[in-house]
């Protein structure tokens, strides 16, 4: 286990697109196809997504003889050729795999045959691994189950991002790049929910924040490494085209005030952007939300800090972000169920202070204006106002 290796990739937190949260366990080599051409198609990748990753149920049941990992019948041109595919459209391609006996779907896994595995994945051609944590661990803990694998990518003759998803039980921003990893969860699963019951599976996109909001993690957090509060929801849910593929624990679409919020925390935490959804019934307000320029350059500022609230008091919060051009980015988020206006100060957010002016600029408009201190935005119930502001 080193923490020695050059960190060339995931110098901004990754974006891309990965199967799970449209397709679940039903994925299949042309739906793979279609989201990369959707990802040209749509401008997505233009936008700087990437990364197309095959999440559970690629493999088929039974390995090889040496206890390689085979693609299962709905894969029927190989990985290999499906990672060509990709490539040839301009993207890079991801696997899935678990450290554990099963992947958490009962396919094989890697536990124990970590360099086996690893080999296969670079020869063909895979450029990011999804490390899961199902399956039997035959009494090893985490760390130990997560640098098996990191020793193991780093051995072989091709760059691999290695997302970590342990759900962040074992605290994964505490040992995340010591074990080699590029991201890590930090949270279960995300529905496609504004919030979920305790007692029902996952954590919807309220309940995402308030775990961010409470983990000490953000100092883990930059180039190279990134917490990750899951896979984007943004366009899931019954009514919103997923007809054929119906997402796993799904009731309602989240409205456009949810996806904005959803959104615009997603890119304040700096966090992994990988899309969830049926990238080929996407509409055109998510598509919109998704390739926002102001908000995509929040996300992938090149400091990589993750945003912290400022205050959260009932349902007002304040949430900011310092930026490398020496401003910041300052979130208005309103729990309750009525507009309300969300004020806080320049000497209250993350932004380099003492200036005697500041320009605002507001990220869902591009409406600009000058303070020489004050700040406040009306937002609309469950809503997000997000702006950058900058020392003049
Ligand atoms: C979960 C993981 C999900 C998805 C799923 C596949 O453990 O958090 O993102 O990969 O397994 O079975």
């Amino acid at each position: 286990m080193t923490d020695d290796r050059p960190r060339q990739l995931a110098r901004t937190p990754p974006l891309g697109w990965n199967s799970w949260n449209a397709f679940s366990c039903e994925v299949t080599d042309a739906d793979i196809r279609a989201a990369a051409d959707a990802l040209v198609e749509t401008g997505l990748r233009d936008a700087g997504y990437e990364y197309v990753v095959v999440d559970d149920c690629w493999m088929a049941s039974e390995t090889d003889r040496e206890g390689r990992l085979q693609p299962s019948a709905d894969f029927p041109n190989g990985m290999a050729a499906l990672a060509d595919y990709v490539h040839d459209s301009g993207l890079k391609f991801g696997l899935y795999s678990s450290a554990g006996s099963e992947t958490c779907q009962g396919y094989p896994a890697s536990l124990g045959r970590e360099r086996l595995h690893a080999e296969q994945f670079a020869d063909w051609g895979v450029d990011y691994l999804k490390y899961d944590n199902c399956g039997d661990h035959r009494g090893r803990d985490a760390i130990d189950r997560y640098a098996a694998m990191g020793d193991a990518l780093s051995s072989v003759d091709r760059e691999i991002v290695f997302s970590i998803c342990e759900w962040g039980r074992n605290e994964p921003w505490r040992w995340g790049r010591n074990v080699g990893g590029h991201l890590w969860r930090a949270t279960d699963d995300l529905v496609a929910k504004w919030r979920a019951d305790p007692d029902e599976f996952g954590l919807g996109v309220a309940d995402a924040l308030n775990r961010m909001a409470d983990i000490d993690a953000a100092a883990a957090h930059g180039p190279g490494g990134w917490n990750d509060p899951d896979m984007l929801q943004i366009g899931n849910g019954p009514d919103s085209g997923q007809s054929e593929h119906e997402a796993v624990d799904v009731q309602r679409p989240l409205t456009e005030a949810e996806r904005r919020t959803h959104f615009a925390f997603w890119c304040l935490l700096a966090a992994p952007l990988m899309l969830g959804t049926d990238l080929t019934s996407l509409s055109t307000f998510d598509r919109e939300l998704l390739t926002n320029e102001r908000l995509l350059a929040i996300d992938q500022d090149p400091l990589g800090i993750q945003g912290t609230p400022d205050r959260r008091d009932g349902d007002a919060e304040v949430w900011s972000k310092r930026l490398a051009d020496g401003g910041a980015a300052v979130a208005f988020h309103n729990r309750g169920d009525d507009a309300r206006e969300i004020s806080t100060h320049v000497s209250a957010v993350d932004v380099t202070g003492g200036a005697a002016r500041y320009q605002v600029c507001d990220c869902w408009t591009g409406n600009e204006w000058e303070t020489s201190g004050s700040l406040a935005m009306t937002v609309e119930p469950r809503d997000t106002a997000i702006v950058r502001v900058m020392p003049q």
